[in-house]
């Protein structure tokens, strides 16, 4: 069983044809709403693999779009039994701007998600009890994210954090890191310098092991993405296709990277399956409406 603790937004992707630059306005192709936010996209990707989930959150109490949020939620087989409301605010939402080289920008409002507070993930501590595998990422309020790893951790489960967008953090935090899945300009953040290729990759795995972590996976884009266990370090290179949306890319890779890690696989074969993921979802336009099936990711990579 996975827990996510994590953001929720509903998404407004607007396709157009390129982004507009400052004092530009542009006219966009079609807006789409779907479900989205970095949390829901992680759990919506394992959910639809067919991991059995269970989802901490928050959303507004009265906002009009939450049937769309609950509706994919539930498309990709997602527990939504953990999901809080907060009177008087809206839920989060999110503005992704994708052009037709598949580049996008993103505006974020948080909302109801600044309301994921310790006492939420307090009021579903049972969550932690019943999980194997405890993920959160950063647009949940930071002492929160520490608040539940520690707590998962004290429950003996397996923490996977994804620490997008950057933080800043305690010491204590890496210490109930199992397994850190930053980006390279999010490991850069960390580690106070550029990481960019396989040699400060690497020197980034050893910042991070330094600080307490076990396991490092960093996601390079295109180069692909480079694992440390502490003993081995590998650059898995990701699969060559035609990209026409990355937004949601690197939620897809985590949470079929959970996935992976909750069928008891190693995080190398992890890494290699959340790769084969996050290539199919490009591959389709959105965020948590392209994360794909265990079908789709089998017929390009096989445990
Ligand atoms: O990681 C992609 C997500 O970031 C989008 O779904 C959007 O909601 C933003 O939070």
């Amino acid at each position: 069983m996975i827990l996510g603790i994590g953001t929720i937004n509903l998404d407004h992707i607007i396709d157009c044809r390129h982004l507009p630059a400052p004092k530009e306005s542009i006219l966009c192709k079609n807006v789409t709403l779907m479900l989205g936010g970095k949390g829901a996209n992680q759990i919506a990707a394992a959910g639809r693999l067919g991991a059995k989930t269970m989802f901490i959150s928050m959303i507004g109490e009265h906002d009009p779009n939450n049937e769309i949020l609950f509706d994919d939620l539930k498309w990709a087989g997602v527990n939504t039994d953990y999901i809080s409301t907060v009177p008087n605010m809206p839920s989060g939402s999110a503005f992704v701007c994708v052009e037709e080289s598949g580049q996008n920008i993103v505006i974020i409002h948080a909302a109801a998600n600044a309301a994921i507070t310790p006492a939420v993930v307090d009021k579903n501590k049972r969550c932690f009890e019943l999980a194997d595998i405890c993920m959160t990422e950063f647009a949940v309020p930071i002492e929160t994210c520490e608040y539940a790893m520690k707590l998962a951790k004290k429950n003996g489960k397996t923490t996977i954090v994804n620490p997008a967008p950057y933080a800043d953090i305690s010491q204590a935090f890496y210490r109930y890191m199992d397994i850190v899945t930053p980006n390279e300009i999010e490991a850069s953040d960390f580690c106070g310098f550029p990481v960019a290729d396989e040699k400060s990759a690497s020197e980034a795995c050893a910042f991070f092991h330094s600080k307490g972590v076990k396991n490092v996976v960093i996601t390079m884009g295109s180069q692909g993405v480079f694992v440390s266990d502490g003993r081995e370090t590998l650059m898995l290179p990701c699969h060559k296709v035609n990209a026409i949306d990355t937004s949601g890319a690197g939620d897809s890779f985590n949470g079929a990277f959970a996935y992976a890690c909750s069928m008891k696989k190693d995080i190398f074969t992890a890494a290699r399956f959340g790769n084969a993921a996050a290539s199919i979802s490009v591959q389709k336009k959105g965020t948590a409406r392209s994360m794909p099936t265990l079908r789709e990711v089998e017929s390009v990579f096989r445990f």
